[in-house]
């Protein structure tokens, strides 16, 4: 993190007393932190405090900056890679997701072209209302991350989640932001630069894509092999149609296509919440190499080996499956919905069964045995497996499986019962 710029917004809710840890945190792993605190903030740290542990000056109103320069707020806010917002009170959260800019903070986070992590911190009722998390759906569109909140026993006595994310967990979301260089969301030019018109303009996709990494600890996480290739070039070829197309991508390898909306996710549970955001869409294609369990109580602090052969304690909890989720009938299941079998033996089999258990429309079944040099490499070799049959597509790049892919999804959504024109 040397070097690094963080540009830290402390809300006001009691959790602000761990502010303090997190800017000693941040400055030992070598970042420089630029304080902002909210009036309400104030009543739990003082600026002095903030200020003196991150050497730097702590900004409270708009006034201060307006009178340094006009542009002070635009400046100070893009002085940074990374805002963070901690504690983000449910008052925060509601002003973030409306837009509003009538006060330093949420003037700031207006202003800033650069991502934003946010750590909510509130009663576990106020997380649970229906208002915020309809706030929370708007931002994670907009493309904000979260951290937290994690449950537990709350100041006020209650218990439930709300609480906010211990200081190193902070860090954690940080660093992995920070790995990220790229905006969260790509610039409205990108997406006005799109051809207009296309077989597939007026219609939505939602692809899934890359890996998921589910916690251990602040440093290990469980994952599966996945770079993310075949899921960005179906998103680039479904856009290359004319689509919309919402990317919700793990943390991948290959870069996301340019002319997307872009959906940053790290474990399979933020992934669903993701899709849910989405929707409606009118086709689905789940790329992602989702990890099929989690870990039931990721550690707030380093596991500790302590030399004596003694094996750590893991229990793990299985992950939502989205494809199947997302393959129920009802008013938000898109019109068609895609999903990959990856198989290492049997493969149609498997891909068939697959196909019945999940509910989904069509499978696009391949072999991923080490051999055919499949994972991680430049082409793919599959076969679509729909109810009514299956098909077995030559070896071809991924991007040209996309290709094909993207054109059988026009023809079905358009009418046509998407097998071979040829
Ligand atoms: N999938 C998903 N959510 C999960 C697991 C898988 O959406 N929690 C989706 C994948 O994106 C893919 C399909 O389900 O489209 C099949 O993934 P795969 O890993 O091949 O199958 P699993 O469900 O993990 O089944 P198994 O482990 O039995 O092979």
């Amino acid at each position: 993190m040397q070097g690094s710029r963080i540009l830290l917004i402390v809300g006001g809710g009691i959790a602000a007393i761990k502010i303090p840890e997190l800017i000693r945190l941040l400055r030992r792993e070598g970042a420089s932190v630029t304080p902002v605190l909210t009036p309400a903030g104030a009543q739990f740290v003082t600026p002095l405090s903030l200020s003196s542990l991150a050497e730097a000056p702590c900004h409270t109103e708009l006034f201060d900056l307006t009178r340094e320069s006009e542009m002070g707020h635009i400046q100070l806010s893009r002085a940074a890679d990374l805002v963070v917002v901690a504690p983000a009170t449910a008052n925060l959260l509601a002003r973030m997701a409306g837009g509003l800019a009538d006060d330093l903070a949420t003037t700031l986070l207006l202003a800033t072209d650069k991502p934003v992590l946010v750590a909510p911190a509130m009663n576990v009722r106020m997380w649970t209302h229906a208002a915020t998390q309809r706030n929370i759906a708007q931002l994670q569109k907009d493309g904000i991350r979260f951290v937290g909140p994690d449950e537990g026993e709350m100041a006020c006595g209650e218990f439930g989640a709300g609480r906010m994310s211990e200081p190193e967990g902070i860090l954690h979301a940080i660093r992995v932001a920070l790995g990220q260089s790229r905006p969260l969301r790509l610039p409205p030019e990108a997406v006005v630069s799109l051809p207009s018109r296309g077989v597939l303009s007026d219609r939505h996709v939602v692809v899934t894509s890359g890996p998921t990494h589910e916690p251990i600890d602040p440093v290990r996480y469980i994952a599966n092999r996945s770079s993310g290739a075949q899921g960005a070039a179906i998103a680039a070829a479904l856009r290359d149609l004319g689509a919309r197309v919402s990317f919700v991508t793990g943390p991948a390898e290959v870069a996301p296509p340019e002319g997307v909306e872009v959906i940053r996710v790290e474990t399979a549970q933020q992934m669903r919440e993701a899709v849910e955001a989405a929707l409606p869409a009118d086709a689905a294609v789940m790329a992602a190499a989702v990890a099929d369990w989690r870990v039931r109580d990721p550690q707030a602090s380093k596991m500790k080996k302590d030399g004596s052969g003694r094996q750590p304690d893991l229990q793990f909890v299985e992950n939502p499956d989205i494809l199947a989720w997302i393959s129920q009938p009802g008013p938000q299941r898109p019109g068609l919905v895609v999903g990959f079998a990856a198989e290492t033996d049997d493969v149609l089999a498997n891909a068939r069964a697959k196909l019945a258990r999940k509910g989904c429309d069509w499978i696009l079944a391949n072999d991923v045995r080490p051999a055919t040099g499949i994972m991680g490499g430049q082409e793919n070799a599959v076969t679509l497996v729909r109810a009514d049959g299956s098909e077995e597509w030559p070896r071809m790049s991924k991007r040209e499986v996309a290709r094909k892919l993207a054109e059988r999804i026009a023809a079905s959504l358009n009418g046509n019962a998407g097998k071979d024109s040829e």
